[in-house]
């Protein structure tokens, strides 16, 4: 007689191709993947149109700390730890702005955009101890962009980041870097769940079975084949893009017929990439316009989501509102298919803090099909490399 598998046994599979839900809720695990992961891979911070002129500058939040980003007089990008070097106030407690200087609001320390300790407020005091103004700069953090995105990275034995990205920088290098893009969208929202279910959903494609858009516009969501196909590249990182030739999205079907126009560079009119950077980033373009998700991880059951939608610097009124249609039809908080995956992602961490069910399946083989399992077969094989655990067993 066969007998029911209950909800902690092991999946008769192989061990690649099950996860173990406690990487989901686990307090312990979320702290490790904070050093091990968050703090030593080159991680998204902003786009270079939110630092567009000098004294422009950004807040991130990685790994727990806080990062300024600023745009110098010489136009170069860099980041700081957002900590002064006298009693460590945050010297920046705006997300964003523009600044010609940094005056710490503690005690008045100031701070030029390169990071220099400028002045000290009543110099005469240190005067006893010839302080050495040259040595207490702001506290530098690697910076590094690629194709208009802006990265940081906390750990300095890091390789750079072209090196990080690899090959995957084919699937959006001449779509996001041959012409200057800009934020025109921006929104957040705190999801009640772990942070890696929410990059799951954006690199699986199986739950295309979801959405109601995705139903009518891509053929291969109900049929078996698809022009589409995985990419499994180096570090984790993947996505998924057609080489030409056929029709990928056929936004007729659903109703969209004017998606297409002022496609991106490289990119088809009915084209749709997604690329998944390892740890925690989406770029997603929709022949004229992109999407790119960064997170940060809060708790094992909370994410901060920041949705970014990118469009091309110096469109006419019509063409950014035919982008902003484009974008916010699927994209924007009440676009058809983002709300969906929330309610997906959020149901599913209520189920698994139960801790009923044990193990998640990634077990599809379909010769790298979108709907196959591979790129997430990858990413957890980067993320086991990485915690030193087996994402399966947790040995
Ligand atoms: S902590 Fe910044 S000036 Fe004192
Ligand atoms: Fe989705």
């Amino acid at each position: 007689m066969v007998r029911l598998l209950t909800g902690h046994d092991k999946p008769q599979l192989p061990e690649t191709h099950y996860l173990d839900n406690r990487i989901f809720t686990d307090e312990a695990i979320f702290r490790e993947e904070q050093e091990r992961i968050f703090t030593k891979t080159w991680q998204f911070v902003c786009h270079e149109s939110e630092v567009d002129k000098p004294g422009d500058f950004r807040c991130a939040r990685i790994a727990g700390k806080s990062i300024i980003m600023v745009r110098g007089a010489d136009n170069v990008i860099r980041g700081f730890h957002n900590a002064c070097r006298h009693r460590a106030a945050e010297i920046v407690r705006d997300e964003s702005g523009t600044a010609r200087m940094f005056t710490c609001f503690y005690h008045h320390w100031t701070y030029g955009l390169d990071g220099r300790l400028r002045g000290v407020s009543k110099p005469e005091g240190y005067e006893a101890v010839n302080l050495d103004k040259s040595t207490l700069g702001l506290v530098p953090v690697r910076s590094e962009s690629f194709a208009g995105l802006v990265f940081v990275c906390l750990d300095d034995g890091v390789e750079p980041l072209r090196e990080f990205l690899g090959d995957i920088v084919k699937g959006f290098e001449e779509p996001l870097g041959t012409i200057p893009l800009e934020v025109f969208h921006f929104h957040k929202a705190v999801l009640k769940t772990n942070w890696k279910l929410w990059q799951d959903n954006n690199s699986e494609r199986y739950h295309a079975l979801l959405h109601v858009a995705n139903r009518k516009t891509m053929p291969w969501v109900l049929g078996k084949t698809s022009p589409m196909k995985l990419r499994i590249e180096a570090h984790g990182h993947s996505g998924y893009w057609a080489d030409g030739g056929e029709a990928v999205v056929d936004y007729a079907k659903g109703g969209y017929s004017d998606g297409a126009e002022g496609a991106l560079p490289g990119m088809r009119g009915d084209e749709m990439r997604v690329i998944n950077l390892f740890p925690d980033l989406m770029i997603n373009i929709r022949s004229n316009v992109v999407r790119l998700d960064r997170m940060v991880p809060l708790g094992p059951d909370r994410t901060l989501v920041e949705w970014r939608g990118l469009a091309v610097k110096g469109d006419d009124a019509r063409m950014r509102a035919i982008r902003t249609r484009q974008h916010n039809l699927f994209w924007g908080p009440t676009g058809r298919n983002l709300p969906e995956d929330v309610l997906a992602v959020e149901s599913q961490a209520r189920a698994m803090g139960t801790g009923d069910i044990r193990y998640s399946i990634i077990a599809r083989e379909e010769q790298l099909n979108p709907t196959d399992d591979a790129n997430i077969r990858s990413y957890y094989r980067e993320w086991g490399r990485r915690m030193g655990k087996s994402p399966a067993t947790l040995a």
